[in-house]
């Protein structure tokens, strides 16, 4: 299991060091053969694989797979073996190293055949595709030593579990640009399992890690694979800008798995999330900006995000949430066509106060709720905090916020948005829902400190803190409590 970073011969046997005595004076010229031969290796090889196969056109052959880059390499070329017990992060990272090469070439395409490669973190890099053929899955080390510290993040100001340094992800990416994670369904799976068992025991000194995590990067397409038991958050883009999250499944156990959350974009701009079945043991998705007095500091928001064409399920906490996090504020969030069934909530905004910052222009439409405890949530006093630092006079501001074709059944609560004489939610607009309930027909539809309307007839019959509206937009009636207060947790 123990390895060390020392370069193993597959990768050195190129180096013509050994056989060429001191004709070389300067390492720059040496240097400068070495990639040339390197090269040269690179393409020579690329060709008879794919003369190769045209030539012999052997009747059973490995299928070939898509290629997105000029050149494509096998995981098992830099010496790794898929048993499940060998720890190849040498071998992930010689293959980088090789890609990080070509980026002005167009890059490069790592192919992780059928097999089971356990890995300690690696990093990845620009202009790179990752991709993970059928049966081919990708295991974390489970040993925290393997896993190294990282500071924490600028917008959290602590490893959001403990104070100071947190683990890296499994596999990580730092200002990169153009990078593919994608597949024939092949799987990264963190095995969180000891990891969650630790936390709960109180044995980890520091914040778990991620299982994919790529930070101040653009241009990053994740798709048609499977991620599964993460040790904390699935997959996070920080401080990311043109993110495409597609046609995934991500899974981690519903219950006793700690902060096992699916997808959560924060301080990210231009993201698409679609065509994604996601079941977890915490938000399938939870939009996030930072937090409080930090994340006001970093202040960079996330912004103009696509949510749509998703099942989800969490029996936990919810299925889409935005927050609590929001501290660089988020805003111009559309989430649609969005199935969440047997579940503990379905669409969620939680904030406090000493976040600041502000969410808004947030669409919901065609959701779809299926046996779920809490529908439409917004909770303005989820009282976490990094530390007493915070300002308690630091506001969220929370408006302009709708919920349009709703419906579902086997719902015990559809609304509850319960703001506050600080944190009023205001300009909220309902059109077009009915809901079927499984509890009594009053205060299911709660509301505190809201404002807004209702468009043409929703069912069950909302709050009085709605002015009503017909469906051609005429007032019918104007609400005169919107400060009103009818909030029962009981429910
Ligand atoms: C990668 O190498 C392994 C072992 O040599 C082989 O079984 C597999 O078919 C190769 N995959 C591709 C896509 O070349
Ligand atoms: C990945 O890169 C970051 C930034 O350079 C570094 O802090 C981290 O230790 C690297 N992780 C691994 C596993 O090498
Ligand atoms: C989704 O990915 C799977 C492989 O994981 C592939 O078979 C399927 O065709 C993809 N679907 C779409 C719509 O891209
Ligand atoms: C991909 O694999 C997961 C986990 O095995 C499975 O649930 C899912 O249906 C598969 N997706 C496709 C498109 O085959
Ligand atoms: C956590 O800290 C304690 C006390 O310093 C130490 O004994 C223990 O080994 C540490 N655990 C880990 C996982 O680093
Ligand atoms: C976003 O990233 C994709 C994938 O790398 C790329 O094709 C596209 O051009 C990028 N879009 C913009 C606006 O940069
Ligand atoms: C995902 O799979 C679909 C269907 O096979 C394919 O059209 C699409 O190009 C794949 N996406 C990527 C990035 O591989
Ligand atoms: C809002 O986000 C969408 C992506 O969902 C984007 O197309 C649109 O341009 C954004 N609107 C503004 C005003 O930035
Ligand atoms: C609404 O969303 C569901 C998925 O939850 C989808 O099947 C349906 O086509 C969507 N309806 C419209 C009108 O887009
Ligand atoms: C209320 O919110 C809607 C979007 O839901 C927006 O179009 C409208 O401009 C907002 N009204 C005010 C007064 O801000
Ligand atoms: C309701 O409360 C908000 C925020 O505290 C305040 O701005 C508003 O004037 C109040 N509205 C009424 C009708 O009292």
């Amino acid at each position: 299991m123990v390895e060390t970073l020392t370069p193993s011969p597959s990768i050195w046997r190129l180096n013509p060091r050994r056989s060429i005595p001191t004709l070389f004076t300067s390492y720059k010229t040496l240097f400068a053969l070495l990639w040339i031969v390197v090269f040269t290796s690179i393409f020579v090889w690329n060709r008879n694989f794919v003369d190769g196969f045209l030539i012999f056109r052997r009747p059973v052959t490995a299928r070939s797979l898509p290629r997105f880059r000029p050149v494509a390499f096998n995981l098992t070329d830099f010496g790794a073996v898929g048993d499940g017990v060998t720890v190849n992060t040498l071998a992930f990272e010689k293959a980088v190293f090789m890609i990080s090469k070509l980026g002005k070439s167009g890059g490069g395409q790592l192919n992780v055949p059928a097999g089971k490669w356990l890995t300690g973190p690696f990093n990845l890099t620009s202009h790179m595709t990752l991709f993970l053929d059928e049966d081919a899955v990708i295991l974390g080390v489970d040993d925290e030593t393997y896993w190294p510290l990282m500071p924490p993040l600028p917008s959290y100001g602590y490893g959001r579990e403990h104070p100071g340094p947190r683990y890296g992800s499994l596999i990580h990416g730092q200002n990169l640009r153009d990078v593919v994670i994608t597949g024939n369904n092949g799987t990264i799976d963190g095995q969180g399992q000891r990891w969650w068992k630790r936390y709960r025991q109180k044995l980890l000194n520091n914040t778990r890690g991620p299982l994919v995590q790529i930070m101040y990067s653009s241009d990053i397409v994740i798709s048609n694979i499977t991620l599964r038991n993460p040790p904390f958050w699935t997959l996070h883009p920080y401080d990311c800008k043109n993110v495409t999250i597609r046609n995934m499944t991500i899974l981690a156990p519903l219950f006793e798995a700690p902060n096992t959350d699916g997808i959560d974009p924060d301080s990210c701009e231009d993201m698409l999330i679609e065509d994604s079945y996601i079941s977890v043991g915490d938000d399938a998705i939870a939009i996030k900006s930072g937090w409080d007095q930090y994340g006001i500091a970093y202040g960079r928001p996330s912004k103009n995000i696509l949510i749509r064409n998703l099942v989800v399920r969490s029996m936990v906490s919810a299925g889409i949430s935005i927050g609590s996090e929001m501290s660089g504020g988020v805003s111009n969030v559309t989430v649609e066509n969005v199935l969440v069934w047997n579940s503990r909530r379905a669409v969620r905004i939680k904030t406090a106060a000493g976040r600041g910052a502000y969410i808004r222009d947030i669409k919901y439409k065609n959701i779809t709720f299926e046996n779920v405890r809490v529908g439409i949530i917004i909770k303005t006093d989820y009282n976490e905090h990094p530390d007493a630092g915070f300002d308690p006079k630091a506001f969220p501001e929370i408006r302009d916020i709708s919920y349009t074709s709703i419906h579902g059944e086997g719902v015990r609560v559809p609304v509850r948005i319960h703001g506050s004489a600080d944190i009023p939610v205001r300009n909220v607009t309902f059109r077009d829902m009915s809901v079927g309930i499984t509890y009594k027909k009053k205060h299911i539809f709660q509301c505190a400190y809201v404002s807004g309307r209702v468009i043409g007839s929703i069912f069950p019959k909302p709050c009085e803190n709605l002015d009503l509206y017909d469906e051609q937009g005429t007032l019918v009636k104007k609400s005169v409590s919107e400060n009103a207060s009818d909030i029962d947790y009981d429910i």
